[in-house]
């Protein structure tokens, strides 16, 4: 008997080996990828991938470099899967009319399936992106300065008092900062998260402890719906940082129901938000833009945040240690802040400081060196195929090509490691080169908010403050884990009061 059913799994084992042996064979000789070189382990399982994601938490971009070098400009990444690194192929693959959609296969791993970043069907994302445009147009933005403005100011106070004593951890400052301004815009309510000690907030050191495990979702997608069916107090004890993880979307999930049992509170409000637009009934819109259901409600507003706070975030990071550690850089900014902005007493209009050419280079050079979103943003070739770069590439096909290797191409930015505003002053043609906001029908809807925040916060922080950076250097942000945005190696960003300050 116990022979029998060794013998049994013995024969399984061998059928599973062929199997796997015969789809290796397949994938290598006569998949309609063969033609795009690739390591052969790459191109034979996801075991590569795999490897440098889960395994090395984040460090396939840094790989993806050395391939480029490898194999040229296109490199197979994947049994199904092609990595671009030319101009022509980013503007082929995330171009207005594109015939290719979200890879669900990345998306799952946020759990937002139902929300604007994480539907993949591309009627489902135009019908979400028709209600909330308004809310993203520039009209609504000039709207919102106001509100901005007094999370900035509250913010430069805080830094002034926290950096009179000791340095300030400016990564975790300025998220805290894009927390609340985003939760404000979408409930106008407060979240409150600048009021934590430091700028520490339980839930931005949790989601930091969390985040280099992202990778593993995308491989055990069961993983996540397990942890969130376990009820949260379960992690009390067992991860204490999984459980502020998981109360913080709990706190989504309060918000989203207490809006929908009453939504008169939002009739009461001075201005409206997203929530507003999303859960009131919208005249102008076709019968099938419906109130969105409560479970993509809660996508929504975590799709959201997320994607509101953390990218603000990093552009403020990266730009505002560049420009003062660059005494040239900041000599320059100030002057001309200075000259439209002579009394710092007296608000400064977001309007005056879109029209500083200086500081207006220095964001976009933030936004170059720090991406936003690093990693390759993968598509699926529709049924008709699609020509990327010359390269025909059949149907069903996953492509991306990472913004990195936009930014980072030396054709295009000269010394591209190097912090350079002035480059966007001697050649506007750059323009067309700079896409930390993605480019097509899945661009980022919150570009002009984006540029809203960064213009008050590198004018405000920048101005008022005299503020210098406390045992960081340029070398802190040379490399950095790929997951989805970029968590650097390095020491962790401290803002000091500079010496010279009274
Ligand atoms: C510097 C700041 C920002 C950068 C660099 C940035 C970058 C991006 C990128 C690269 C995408 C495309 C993602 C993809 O294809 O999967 C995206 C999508 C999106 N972003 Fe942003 N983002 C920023 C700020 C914001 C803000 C403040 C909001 C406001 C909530 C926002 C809302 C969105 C939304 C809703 C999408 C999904 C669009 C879609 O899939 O149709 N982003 N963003």
């Amino acid at each position: 008997m116990a022979l029998s059913t060794i013998g049994i799994l013995q024969n399984l084992l061998l059928v599973y080996a062929g199997y796997t042996l015969c789809k290796v064979v397949y994938r290598v000789k006569f998949s309609p990828l063969r033609a795009f070189k690739g390591p052969l382990i790459a191109v034979s399982t996801n075991l590569y991938r795999f490897y440098y994601d889960a395994i090395l938490q984040g460090r396939f971009l840094s790989n993806l470099e050395v391939l480029h070098q490898q194999y040229g400009s296109v490199v197979r990444i994947g049994p199904n899967a092609l990595h671009f690194n030319s101009l022509r192929a980013y503007f082929d693959i995330y171009k207005a009319d594109s015939s290719v959609v979200k890879d669900p296969e990345l998306y799952a791993v946020f759990g937002f399936d139902e929300s604007s970043i994480g539907f993949i069907d591309p009627n489902a994302s135009l019908m979400r992106r028709e209600l909330l445009n308004p809310f993203f147009s520039r009209r609504a933005i000039l709207e919102l300065e106001a509100v901005i403005q007094s999370k900035v100011d509250k913010f430069v106070n805080l830094l002034r008092e926290y950096t009179a004593e000791k340095p300030v951890n400016a990564h975790y400052a300025f998220r805290c900062l894009t927390l609340d301004v985003i939760w404000n815009y979408c409930f106008a309510d407060d979240f409150n998260a600048l009021d934590a000690k430091d700028f520490t907030h339980p839930i931005l050191v949790s989601i930091q402890t969390q985040i280099r495990s992202f990778w593993v979702l995308k491989y055990i997608p069961i993983l996540l719906s397990t942890i969130l069916s376990v009820p949260d107090t379960v992690f009390k004890y067992v991860s204490p940082t999984l459980f502020v993880y998981l109360e913080s979307r709990r706190r989504y999930t309060e918000m989203v129901d207490k809006l929908l049992d009453d939504p008169s509170t939002l009739h009461d409000s001075d201005r409206a938000t997203i929530f507003h637009h999303l859960i009131l009934p919208q005249k102008h819109l076709k019968g099938s833009n419906q109130i969105p259901s409560r479970s993509s409600l809660i996508d929504e507003a975590i799709a959201l945040v997320q994607a509101g706070s953390d990218t603000v975030a990093n552009t403020c990071t990266i730009g505002i240690f560049h420009v003062l550690d660059d005494p040239f850089i900041h000599k320059k900014l100030l002057d001309e802040l200075r000259l439209a902005w002579p009394d710092e007493e007296l608000q400064v209009s977001l309007q005056t400081l879109e029209k500083l050419s200086y500081l207006t280079a220095v964001i976009k050079e933030s936004l170059r060196l720090s991406t936003g979103v690093v990693t390759p943003l993968s598509r699926v070739v529709g049924p008709q195929g699609a020509i990327i770069d010359g390269h025909h590439v059949p149907a069903g096909t996953i492509v991306a090509m990472g913004a990195t290797f936009v930014h980072k191409n030396e054709e295009i930015f000269p010394e591209p490691l190097r912090f350079w505003p002035e480059r966007w002053i001697e050649n506007t043609s750059l323009n067309r080169y700079l896409v930390p906001f993605s480019r097509g029908p899945r661009m980022c809807l919150g570009m002009n908010l984006s540029w809203a925040e960064l213009y008050l916060i590198f004018a405000n922080v920048l101005r008022k403050l005299d503020l210098t950076p406390y045992n960081t250097s340029a070398d802190d942000f040379r490399t950095y884990r790929e997951l989805f945005v970029p968590v650097y190696d390095g020491r962790e960003f401290h803002l000091a009061r500079s010496t010279n300050a009274k």
